[in-house]
């Protein structure tokens, strides 16, 4: 097998795109793959100098044929002795060492930017996949076991209605607002500093990677990054003494609307207590209601420690549906 560089705008793309196709058929036959036009955009994006993180693309190629994908994401403003790395071999054409030889690149890669860790994501939809096997035949460490759940739609009336009463009531002094794929300008620089509390706040098991530097500029950043991806994002927040001191996002992939992904959601510590985690959550709820009504199903993934946050998910219906993986090992220098 040969590994060679591509990237989004490579004639190889479309068939390294296909790769992740099936791999994601082969795991959620009943869920439509992320389209390729989603993984160009990201390409793009990591491929760009200037953005918050950097990346590169190889494909394993067998007989003509892309048979394997690697892709490496590189923080630059943070986190900078980490690489992320995404690796998937098409379902046909498995243990032949095709993911060994890309695992092996992308180490060389990272160890060439000077990264020290590799993590890495495994889908789990069921017990005793491929992913979690290879990680640990590898000798990486497990660092964060997440619960995938997913919230049917419509939700009963009734119940959110209950909750939002409730919720209503513990929280006097906060006003809730809403808004679609542009933060507020006024709200820009407390938005920014929510997100940086993501990265420390939400339980992270032993995952070896740090606080994330987050400004007003890398908030916009993103928010075109999702664009581009043909996301639309419904947001909440809630104000108190008119500042930002919770969030919840909700991705909605514009081409396949049926099933949204919840991005992150945060109280910040010193206004927990007062059940906003679950108002921002309805109130999401509700413009999603309205404007994107194709939306049946929405996936959402926590630690089990995290309990306040599953606790409002529970709450709000969601319910079990598999979960998610994250490995990582050191890379010694020299090794
Ligand atoms: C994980 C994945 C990349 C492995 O690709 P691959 O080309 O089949 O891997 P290799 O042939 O190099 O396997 C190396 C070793 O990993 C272990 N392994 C891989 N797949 C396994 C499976 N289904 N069950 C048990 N062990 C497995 C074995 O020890 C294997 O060695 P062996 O075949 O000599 O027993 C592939 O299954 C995949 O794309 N899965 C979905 C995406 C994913 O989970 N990526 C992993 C991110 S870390």
């Amino acid at each position: 097998m040969q590994i060679v560089e591509t990237g989004p705008d490579d004639e190889r793309f479309a068939a390294w795109c296909e790769v992740w196709a099936a791999t994601q058929l082969a795991d959620h036959p009943d869920e439509a793959p992320r389209p390729a036009s989603d993984h160009v955009a990201l390409g793009r994006r990591l491929t760009t100098p200037g953005g918050a993180v950097q990346g590169t693309h190889r494909a394993g190629i067998a007989g003509g044929t892309v048979v394997g994908a690697l892709r490496l994401l590189l923080p630059v403003r943070d986190n900078t002795a980490v690489a992320y790395l995404d690796v998937a071999v098409h379902p046909a054409h498995r243990r032949r060492g095709v993911g060994t030889a890309l695992l092996a690149e992308g180490v060389r890669l990272a160890r060439a930017a000077g990264r020290s860790s590799l993590v890495a994501e495994v889908d789990e939809p069921g017990a005793g996949v491929a992913g979690s096997a290879f990680a640990r035949h590898h000798g990486w460490a497990c660092d964060l076991r997440e619960t995938r759940r997913d919230l049917l739609l419509p939700v009963d009336e009734e119940r959110l209605s209950v909750l939002e009463s409730e919720a209503v009531a513990a929280s006097a002094g906060y006003e809730v607002l809403t808004w679609r794929d542009r933060t507020p300008d006024a709200l820009l620089e407390d938005r920014a500093l929510l997100s940086r509390r993501m990265s420390t706040d939400t339980p992270n098991g032993d995952v070896p990677v740090g606080e994330e530097d987050w400004d007003a500029a890398r908030v916009r950043e993103q928010e075109t990054v999702a664009l581009d991806r043909g996301r639309t994002v419904l947001s909440a927040g809630a104000l108190h003494d008119g500042r930002l001191v919770a969030f919840t996002d909700l991705h909605v992939p514009l081409a396949q609307p049926e099933r949204a992904d919840q991005s992150g959601t945060l109280v910040l510590p010193e206004h927990r207590g007062h059940r906003l985690g679950a108002r921002v959550k309805i109130a999401v709820l509700r413009e999603l209601a309205a404007d994107v009504p194709q939306v049946r199903r929405i996936s959402t993934y926590n630690s089990d420690t995290n309990r306040p946050m599953v606790a409002v998910n529970e709450a709000l219906g969601f319910r079990r549906a598999g979960g998610l993986s994250t490995w990582s090992t050191r890379l010694r220098p020299g090794t």
